[in-house]
């Protein structure tokens, strides 16, 4: 990829001679590959698709494609101009474009002092004082021994990335310490939570980037109000050190009463900003120093990102990889399979990543783009959807591509456990992969299913935040191939308003308006 192109916004995907090539390339070789032959013909396909990334190794071999798949892609890459747009991404450029904003995520994890003659020379200061003060909080609630429990309250990018990390890092967890995380407007949730709490040994954290989003402020209200009753004429003094906000509107925070307050800035996406102020709870739970870890392994995964060759860009190779499965081959989801309990919240994080960064239908311009982008993004950790839905995946009627990510050294000492976790994950690839020609029927295996396998040395601070950073970079690459603005969410906002038009219906009865289906369920709601 030695060229740049002129601009990385200029040309679309599909209209390049690489993206005419791959479909020439998909009708030649990509429909009949098969991964069986691939390894039979190639004795270097394992070594040639494999690499070492920071903190992991990656498998890519039992993929459909062969190296002039990814030849072609590496061209489908530089004629869309991906390595510019990740250039102007990092050299602090408005790249989100519908919302006139800079992408800056990276930026949480650069390490200090090394802005000199950057765009965001200064923001890097600002990030790195407000890192300071919020792990020195963290420290101090650590050592605080009346705070029993801490209530994260927050949804979207403002839970999932927190709560998904706070759970893969228990095993560094503070002692003494519950990590709660509310997040759905049902009051079932909050009210099970507060139910058994006391409120001088609670603190909450209100995590909301907006500080306006609908379900949070509901729920904030609400864990004020129970923590005023409960406390009587003690709440007053109190509140304070028991709240704390987590928010780049620092106004409203105040507004609500918040003197705590940590900030982070509109060039991180709620969907990016685990590693903001938003971690604070990860921070609390594993500490200052293991934050600094996570930040490191992110900012080694970014570097990765930065400075290798296509051919040993792991983010590059995934993000393209995606591109081939659902423009060439059309298949239309991918499974996680994390073989790791910890990562329980790991296909609900990736969840929000991919599908509010690239389920979108529209080019930059808004203009509507004649082909599929992100694909669904869906799993449960093994070896639990072993037993639920690979039966789907092994002799269902469509080709769903799996990741599995496994982890090296287990941070336990149950003994026999962890070797058969991990040879499980290894006969789930092998069979997908393999199949079974030795029976017909219903005990035929076709095989020749695709599957990836990201294997971490050991699942602590420094991997998971560069399997974060991973993440977010591949991302980055399919939504930057497809044309489209990977950093606002329209899509979220027209339920939003409808929600507010519904909601006082549900009271006052009013029907006007109303399509029928939706009228007759308030009426079936209200009687
Ligand atoms: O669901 C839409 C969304 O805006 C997400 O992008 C975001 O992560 C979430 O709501 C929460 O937003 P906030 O952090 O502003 O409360």
């Amino acid at each position: 990829m030695s060229k740049a192109p002129a601009s990385w916004a200029s040309v679309r995907c599909d209209r390049t001679p690489a993206w005419t090539a791959l479909q020439q390339h998909f009708e030649d070789q990509g429909r009949g590959f098969d991964l069986r032959q691939a390894f039979a013909q190639d004795p270097e396909r394992a070594a040639h698709f494999s690499q070492r990334a920071p903190h992991l190794l990656a498998d890519l071999s039992k993929n459909l494609l062969s190296r002039q798949t990814e030849t072609l892609l590496f061209e489908l890459a530089e004629q869309c101009g991906i390595l510019a747009h990740r250039d102007a991404m990092f050299a602090g450029q408005a790249i989100n474009t519908t919302e006139q904003r800079q992408v800056m995520h990276f930026l949480l994890r650069q390490p200090r002092g090394t802005g000199a003659g950057q765009a965001w020379e200064q923001e890097l200061e600002q990030v790195h004082h407000t890192l300071d003060a919020m792990l020195a909080f963290a420290e101090q609630v650590r050592a605080d021994p009346e705070i029993t429990t801490v209530v994260n309250i927050g949804i979207g990018g403002s839970d999932l990335g927190p709560h998904m990390a706070t759970q893969a890092l228990q095993a560094f967890k503070v002692p003494g310490k519950r990590f709660v995380f509310v997040s759905n407007v049902d009051g079932h949730e909050l009210d099970a939570v507060l139910q058994g709490l006391d409120a001088r040994h609670t603190l909450f954290l209100i995590a909301s980037k907006t500080f306006t989003t609908a379900e949070t402020m509901t729920n904030a209200r609400s864990a004020r109000r129970w923590f005023e009753a409960q406390l009587g004429e003690d709440a007053q003094a109190l509140l304070p050190q028991r709240f704390a906000a987590l928010t780049t509107n620092v106004q409203g925070a105040a507004e609500f009463g918040i003197r705590t307050t940590f900030g982070f800035w509109d060039w991180v996406g709620g969907r990016y900003s685990v590693m903001s102020a938003i971690g604070l709870p990860l921070a609390i739970s594993i500490g200052a120093a293991h934050f600094r870890q996570f930040l490191a392994g992110a900012h080694a995964m970014d570097q990765h990102f930065l400075t290798q060759a296509p051919a040993h860009n792991l983010p590059l190779r995934l993000g393209l990889l995606d591109v081939w499965y659902r423009n060439f081959h059309g298949f239309a989801s991918r499974n996680v399979a994390p073989y790791h309990s910890f990562l329980g919240r790991w296909a609900a994080y990736l969840q929000q990543l991919e599908m509010e960064s690239n389920g979108k239908r529209v080019d930059r311009a808004g203009q509507v783009l004649p082909f599929e982008t992100a694909p669904l993004v869906w799993g449960e950790p093994g070896t639990l959807g072993q037993h639920a839905f690979f039966q789907l995946l092994h002799q269902g009627s469509q080709t769903v591509p799996v990741e599995f990510v496994a982890v090296k050294k287990a941070a336990h000492g149950l003994a026999g456990h962890h070797s058969q976790l991990l040879a499980n994950a290894l006969a789930q690839a092998q069979a997908l992969m393999l199949g079974r020609s030795d029976a017909g029927g219903h005990r035929h295996f076709p095989g020749n299913r695709p599957s990836s396998f990201l294997l971490l040395d050991k699942l602590d601070s420094a991997s998971l935040g560069a399997l974060i950073a991973l993440q977010e970079h591949r991302v980055f690459v399919s939504g930057s191939v497809w044309g489209i603005n990977s950093f606002d969410q329209w899509g979220v906002e027209l339920g939003k308003v409808l929600a507010r038009d519904i909601e006082p219906r549900l009271a006052s009865g009013d029907l006007a308006g109303l399509d029928a289906s939706t009228a007759a369920l308030v009426q079936a709601l209200r009687s």
